[in-house]
């Protein structure tokens, strides 16, 4: 048993605190490797932003749990030698899928964890929730629950549509279970191609435009829980300057379409307080390797490559912690 405060890490209750008072959000980037891990911190430190690094099951195959967590112990350290004296990093499980997988991850050092039991009935999402909740509290770990399905690929459930989160269920379901946020479904999606041609519109360029966020679901739900911490999954902006670069340099990506910032910026200055972002991230560095690979063919050092995608990576991290999620400069101390 390893407790997070051990590794240096914190769990996100009193970031959450401050990110619903000061109008802005934390934002929750996913990690795979040591190059999306450095640009997180390179940005969360130049920004100086208290930052979740987020953990998926597709992470836990990929990469190896127990190395993703002495990765996130490693991302401490290398914050203080960037400079920063102070970090408030988060290691969170996201979209947790049993009492199990969040326990190994609490007795790892995880600070964070979330239990999605949003696939199964009401009832049931209640009582798994109410058990990881049971036993993180224990060790000050930090739960988010889920309460509707967002539409696409979660958690390998794949949904057709959208089942918006219902306000009239959230007091009960964040009493009963004691969570300490709770993810919604207002319209974001997972993934590159959150909406179908034809659910947008097209503006005068024949630009498509996504349908807009379902803010009055979330105020509605603002008012049912004053102040209680709400999460965003499916955050992604899908930048078309990097879907661009992506098919100019030989890739095929056909009709990506993400939520647009200013949207995730109105969301933030409410209780949303924690912004899921990984695409986007998977954009960035697409595009910066296969411009390297077009442009010096005769290049095979991996770091000639990976380096580039880790520079625009953290490009981008800045650009939305400073200009999306507004939590630059929002450290403790
Ligand atoms: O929740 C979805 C995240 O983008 C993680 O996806 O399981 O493919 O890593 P993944
Ligand atoms: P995106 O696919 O929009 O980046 O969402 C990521 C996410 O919600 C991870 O849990
Ligand atoms: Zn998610």
């Amino acid at each position: 048993m390893v407790n997070y405060k051990d590794l240096g890490l914190v769990n996100t209750k009193d970031m959450f605190k401050r990110a619903i008072a000061g109008k802005y959000a934390i934002a929750a980037f996913n990690f795979n490797n040591m190059e999306q891990m450095q640009a997180i911190i390179q940005a969360a430190v130049e920004t100086k932003s208290p930052v979740i690094l987020q953990v998926s099951s597709g992470a836990r195959k990929y990469a190896n749990q127990t190395l993703l967590r002495y990765m996130a112990q490693g991302a401490v350290e290398y914050a203080k030698e960037l400079g920063c004296a102070n970090p408030e990093i988060v290691l969170h499980l996201d979209h947790g899928d049993s009492f199990e997988l969040c326990k190994s991850c609490i007795d790892m050092g995880f600070s964070s964890v979330m239990i999605d039991g949003s696939h199964f009935p009401y009832e049931e999402n209640i009582a798994l929730t109410k058990k990881v909740v049971e036993y993180a509290h224990q060790f000050n770990v930090t739960v988010e629950g889920e309460l509707g399905v967002l539409a696409g690929v979660e958690d390998d459930v794949v949904a057709e549509h959208h089942t918006y989160t219902q306000p009239s269920e959230v007091v009960d379901f964040v009493s009963r279970t004691g969570v300490d946020s709770l993810a919604i479904s207002i319209g974001t999606s997972h993934g590159a191609n959150k909406f179908t041609p034809a659910q947008c519109t097209r503006d005068a360029n024949g630009i498509l435009v996504p349908p807009p966020l379902r803010f009055d679901i979330l105020e509605e739900i603002e008012k049912e829980i004053p102040g209680f911490p709400i999460v965003l999954h499916g955050s992604s902006s899908v930048p078309q300057d990097l879907v661009a670069q992506i098919n100019q340099y030989g890739g095929k990506l056909v009709d990506s379409i993400g939520i647009p910032e200013e949207q995730l910026r109105k969301a933030a200055t409410s209780a949303v307080c924690k912004i899921n972002i990984d695409s986007d991230g998977r954009l960035a560095m697409t595009a910066a390797v296969r411009k390297v690979f077009v442009e010096q063919p005769g290049e095979f050092d991996p770091r000639k490559y990976l380096g580039p995608a880790r520079d625009t990576l953290k490009a981008l991290y800045k650009l939305k912690l400073e200009n999306v999620l507004g939590s630059a400069g929002k450290l403790a101390k």
